[in-house]
């Protein structure tokens, strides 16, 4: 996973965020091994702003990828990571419309500090498409 972790890091890097200065990286794991690398995409009415998890997720379904390990994200100000970057509750909805309890989520703190997570556990009693009865 360290890799996955760099990857993340080297996203932050491309954030469009100059309105918050706030940047954010993501490094999604598809289920065959591949990687799709996304960051936050600000827009000036604030509302229209696309998260980094969000970007890897649409980009990787937008190639037909439906099946997902882990993610691994970063953030902050200036790209200073001074805290753990915890995914928003829309992307984690958005995770939950294509990953199980199981998949990983893969937060880097100050230090190369990790801590990992399941959607399960961030997202507990959640509505998906089972919920569409
Ligand atoms: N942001 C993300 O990219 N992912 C998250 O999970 C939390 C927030 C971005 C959105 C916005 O560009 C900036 O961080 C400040 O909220």
């Amino acid at each position: 996973m360290d890799t996955l972790i760099e990857q993340a890091r080297a996203a932050m890097g491309r954030a469009y965020a100059p309105y918050s200065g706030f940047y954010v990286g993501a490094a999604l794991l598809c289920a065959d091994g591949s990687v799709y690398t996304g960051s936050n995409i600000e827009n000036a009415s604030y509302g229209a702003t696309n998260c980094a998890e969000r970007t890897a997720f649409f980009a990787a379904v937008h190639d037909g990828k439906r099946s997902f390990t882990a993610i691994a994200l970063c953030g902050g100000l200036g790209g200073q990571i001074r805290d753990f970057c915890m995914p928003c509750g829309v992307c984690r909805q958005v995770m939950r419309e294509f990953c199980d309890d199981d998949f990983q989520i893969i937060v880097l703190g100050p230090e190369d500090q990790v801590q990992t997570y399941t959607l399960g556990q961030l997202l507990p009693g959640s509505f998906n498409a089972d919920s569409l009865v």
